[in-house]
Protein backbone atom coordinates (compact mmCIF):
# COMPACT_ATOMS: atom_id res chain seq x y z
CA UNK A 1 0.00 0.00 0.00
CA UNK A 2 1.25 3.59 -0.98
CA UNK A 3 1.71 5.93 1.53
CA UNK A 4 0.10 9.45 0.85
CA UNK A 5 3.47 11.14 2.59
CA UNK A 6 6.58 12.95 0.99
CA UNK A 7 4.37 15.94 -0.37
CA UNK A 8 7.73 17.40 0.94
CA UNK A 9 10.00 15.38 -1.78
CA UNK A 10 10.01 17.03 -5.26
CA UNK A 11 11.09 15.67 -8.89
CA UNK A 12 12.17 17.77 -11.78
CA UNK A 13 13.74 20.23 -10.02
CA UNK A 14 15.74 21.79 -12.65
CA UNK A 15 12.77 23.73 -14.23
CA UNK A 16 13.51 26.18 -11.45
CA UNK A 17 17.01 28.15 -10.48
CA UNK A 18 17.31 31.42 -9.10
CA UNK A 19 14.43 32.79 -8.05
CA UNK A 20 12.66 31.94 -11.83
CA UNK A 21 11.33 28.63 -14.16
CA UNK A 22 14.19 27.95 -16.49
CA UNK A 23 14.26 25.80 -19.28
CA UNK A 24 16.61 23.02 -18.65
CA UNK A 25 18.86 20.90 -20.79
CA UNK A 26 17.41 17.55 -21.93
CA UNK A 27 18.14 14.68 -19.99
CA UNK A 28 20.07 13.65 -23.27
CA UNK A 29 21.09 14.86 -26.90
CA UNK A 30 18.29 15.33 -29.30
CA UNK A 31 19.12 12.30 -31.65
CA UNK A 32 19.19 9.88 -28.08
CA UNK A 33 15.40 10.14 -28.45
CA UNK A 34 15.81 8.76 -31.95
CA UNK A 35 13.71 5.46 -31.33
CA UNK A 36 10.51 7.82 -30.23
CA UNK A 37 11.30 10.99 -31.93
CA UNK A 38 13.59 12.59 -34.65
CA UNK A 39 16.13 15.15 -33.66
CA UNK A 40 13.72 18.13 -35.46
CA UNK A 41 10.53 17.61 -33.23
CA UNK A 42 12.86 17.17 -30.14
CA UNK A 43 14.62 20.65 -30.65
CA UNK A 44 11.17 22.51 -31.95
CA UNK A 45 9.46 21.18 -28.98
CA UNK A 46 12.14 21.62 -26.42
CA UNK A 47 13.80 25.02 -27.69
CA UNK A 48 10.49 26.60 -28.51
CA UNK A 49 7.24 24.97 -27.14
CA UNK A 50 8.59 24.15 -23.68
CA UNK A 51 10.66 27.25 -23.57
CA UNK A 52 7.26 29.24 -24.73
CA UNK A 53 5.81 27.26 -21.60
CA UNK A 54 8.91 28.51 -19.43
CA UNK A 55 8.34 32.27 -20.55
CA UNK A 56 4.71 32.26 -19.78
CA UNK A 57 4.94 30.96 -16.31
CA UNK A 58 7.69 33.80 -15.65
CA UNK A 59 4.92 36.14 -16.79
CA UNK A 60 2.37 35.23 -14.94
CA UNK A 61 4.22 35.21 -11.95
CA UNK A 62 5.46 38.81 -12.25
CA UNK A 63 2.19 40.22 -13.24
CA UNK A 64 0.22 38.45 -9.80
CA UNK A 65 3.88 40.28 -8.19
CA UNK A 66 2.59 43.25 -9.43
CA UNK A 67 -1.44 43.16 -8.97
CA UNK A 68 -0.22 41.98 -5.28
CA UNK A 69 2.36 44.95 -4.64
CA UNK A 70 -0.71 47.10 -5.89
CA UNK A 71 1.31 48.13 -9.52
CA UNK A 72 -0.86 45.92 -12.05
CA UNK A 73 -4.50 45.68 -12.70
CA UNK A 74 -6.34 43.89 -9.92
CA UNK A 75 -9.31 43.06 -12.56
CA UNK A 76 -6.61 40.67 -14.09
CA UNK A 77 -5.82 38.83 -11.60
CA UNK A 78 -8.12 35.78 -13.02
CA UNK A 79 -6.92 36.09 -16.33
CA UNK A 80 -3.13 35.97 -14.72
CA UNK A 81 -3.53 33.12 -12.51
CA UNK A 82 -5.42 31.17 -15.35
CA UNK A 83 -2.07 31.61 -17.06
CA UNK A 84 -0.36 31.00 -14.63
CA UNK A 85 -1.56 27.62 -14.11
CA UNK A 86 -1.30 26.57 -17.63
CA UNK A 87 2.16 27.74 -18.39
CA UNK A 88 3.34 26.16 -15.15
CA UNK A 89 1.72 23.00 -15.87
CA UNK A 90 3.09 23.23 -19.53
CA UNK A 91 6.13 23.70 -17.96
CA UNK A 92 6.37 20.98 -15.44
CA UNK A 93 5.07 18.37 -17.93
CA UNK A 94 7.55 18.66 -20.81
CA UNK A 95 9.74 18.75 -17.96
CA UNK A 96 8.88 14.97 -16.61
CA UNK A 97 8.01 14.42 -20.57
CA UNK A 98 11.50 14.52 -21.60
CA UNK A 99 12.65 12.28 -18.98
CA UNK A 100 9.77 9.92 -19.45
CA UNK A 101 11.31 8.28 -22.73
CA UNK A 102 14.10 6.30 -22.87
CA UNK A 103 16.74 5.12 -25.07
CA UNK A 104 16.31 1.39 -24.25
CA UNK A 105 13.35 -0.54 -25.17
CA UNK A 106 11.38 -2.66 -22.78
CA UNK A 107 12.22 -1.48 -19.59
CA UNK A 108 10.73 -2.43 -16.61
CA UNK A 109 9.66 0.06 -13.13
CA UNK A 110 11.39 -1.49 -10.07
CA UNK A 111 9.97 -3.74 -7.60
CA UNK A 112 8.07 -1.04 -5.73
CA UNK A 113 6.57 0.61 -8.34
CA UNK A 114 5.28 -3.04 -10.19
CA UNK A 115 3.55 -3.77 -7.49
CA UNK A 116 1.71 -0.59 -7.33
CA UNK A 117 0.70 -0.57 -10.96
CA UNK A 118 -0.11 -4.63 -10.47
CA UNK A 119 -2.41 -3.64 -7.47
CA UNK A 120 -4.39 -1.12 -9.26
CA UNK A 121 -4.54 -1.72 -13.32
CA UNK A 122 -4.06 -5.91 -12.40
CA UNK A 123 -0.78 -6.27 -14.33
CA UNK A 124 1.66 -4.37 -16.18
CA UNK A 125 -0.91 -5.05 -19.52
CA UNK A 126 -3.71 -3.77 -18.03
CA UNK A 127 -1.88 -0.64 -17.04
CA UNK A 128 -0.33 -0.01 -21.06
CA UNK A 129 -4.47 -0.82 -21.65
CA UNK A 130 -5.49 1.95 -20.15
CA UNK A 131 -2.52 4.12 -20.56
CA UNK A 132 -2.44 3.73 -24.46
CA UNK A 133 -6.71 3.81 -24.76
CA UNK A 134 -5.85 7.60 -22.46
CA UNK A 135 -3.10 8.42 -25.11
CA UNK A 136 -5.36 7.41 -27.96
CA UNK A 137 -8.81 8.76 -27.09
CA UNK A 138 -7.86 12.34 -26.51
CA UNK A 139 -9.81 14.26 -28.86
CA UNK A 140 -7.26 16.62 -30.27
CA UNK A 141 -4.35 17.60 -27.66
CA UNK A 142 -3.57 16.65 -24.25
CA UNK A 143 -1.73 14.56 -22.36
CA UNK A 144 -1.76 11.00 -20.74
CA UNK A 145 -0.49 10.90 -17.06
CA UNK A 146 0.34 8.32 -14.80
CA UNK A 147 -0.20 9.81 -11.17
CA UNK A 148 -0.04 9.37 -7.74
CA UNK A 149 -3.45 10.14 -6.31
CA UNK A 150 -2.83 11.85 -2.78
CA UNK A 151 -5.93 11.36 -0.85
CA UNK A 152 -6.34 7.61 -1.93
CA UNK A 153 -2.30 6.95 -2.51
CA UNK A 154 -3.10 5.15 -6.00
CA UNK A 155 -1.58 5.09 -8.57
CA UNK A 156 -4.15 6.51 -11.79
CA UNK A 157 -4.18 7.31 -15.37
CA UNK A 158 -5.50 10.46 -16.20
CA UNK A 159 -6.16 11.88 -20.08
CA UNK A 160 -6.36 15.54 -19.66
CA UNK A 161 -6.52 18.40 -22.28
CA UNK A 162 -5.01 21.46 -20.36
CA UNK A 163 -1.76 21.14 -18.19
CA UNK A 164 -3.19 21.98 -15.20
CA UNK A 165 -5.92 19.53 -15.15
CA UNK A 166 -3.32 17.15 -14.60
CA UNK A 167 -2.19 18.98 -11.42
CA UNK A 168 -5.59 18.95 -9.71
CA UNK A 169 -6.14 17.37 -5.99
CA UNK A 170 -2.51 17.50 -5.36
CA UNK A 171 -1.86 14.82 -8.31
CA UNK A 172 1.54 13.89 -8.72
CA UNK A 173 2.10 13.42 -12.14
CA UNK A 174 5.21 10.64 -12.48
CA UNK A 175 5.19 9.97 -16.13
CA UNK A 176 3.90 11.53 -19.04
CA UNK A 177 3.09 11.18 -22.80
CA UNK A 178 2.37 14.46 -24.83
CA UNK A 179 -0.27 14.13 -27.35
CA UNK A 180 -0.22 17.49 -28.30
CA UNK A 181 0.73 17.53 -32.49
CA UNK A 182 3.37 19.20 -32.08
CA UNK A 183 5.03 16.07 -30.22
CA UNK A 184 4.58 13.69 -32.95
CA UNK A 185 3.58 14.83 -36.36
CA UNK A 186 6.74 15.64 -38.34
CA UNK A 187 7.74 11.47 -37.81
CA UNK A 188 4.21 10.19 -37.40
CA UNK A 189 1.78 12.01 -39.12
CA UNK A 190 -1.79 11.34 -38.16
CA UNK A 191 -0.29 8.06 -37.06
CA UNK A 192 -0.61 8.93 -33.56
CA UNK A 193 -0.84 5.15 -32.53
CA UNK A 194 2.28 4.68 -34.07
CA UNK A 195 4.09 7.74 -31.61
CA UNK A 196 1.86 6.51 -28.76
CA UNK A 197 3.26 2.50 -29.12
CA UNK A 198 7.10 4.08 -29.16
CA UNK A 199 6.67 5.82 -26.95
CA UNK A 200 5.43 3.20 -24.72
CA UNK A 201 7.66 0.88 -26.11
CA UNK A 202 10.63 3.32 -24.47
CA UNK A 203 9.15 4.17 -20.86
CA UNK A 204 11.96 4.87 -18.65
CA UNK A 205 10.81 2.87 -16.36
CA UNK A 206 13.68 3.87 -13.86
CA UNK A 207 13.40 7.31 -14.02
CA UNK A 208 9.79 6.56 -13.70
CA UNK A 209 10.56 4.22 -10.81
CA UNK A 210 12.60 7.13 -9.04
CA UNK A 211 9.80 9.27 -9.38
CA UNK A 212 6.89 7.21 -7.44
CA UNK A 213 9.69 6.70 -4.91
CA UNK A 214 9.90 9.95 -3.74
CA UNK A 215 6.62 10.53 -3.69
CA UNK A 216 5.28 7.81 -2.33
CA UNK A 217 6.99 5.19 0.29
CA UNK A 218 5.43 1.62 -0.25
FE1 LIG B 1 4.35 19.64 -25.88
Amino acid sequence: MVSPTCMDKHYCKEGYAGGVYILPPLPCAPSDFGAVLDEETVRLHHDFHHAAYVAGANGAMAELQDIAGGKGDVNATPCAARKLAFNLGGHFLHCLYWHSIGREANQMPDSGLMSALCEQFGDMEGFIRLFRAAALGMQGSGWAILAVEQMSAKLMVFAVHWHQDAMVGGLRPILACDVWEHAYYLRYQNNRAAYVDAFIRHINWEWVSRCFNLSCHS
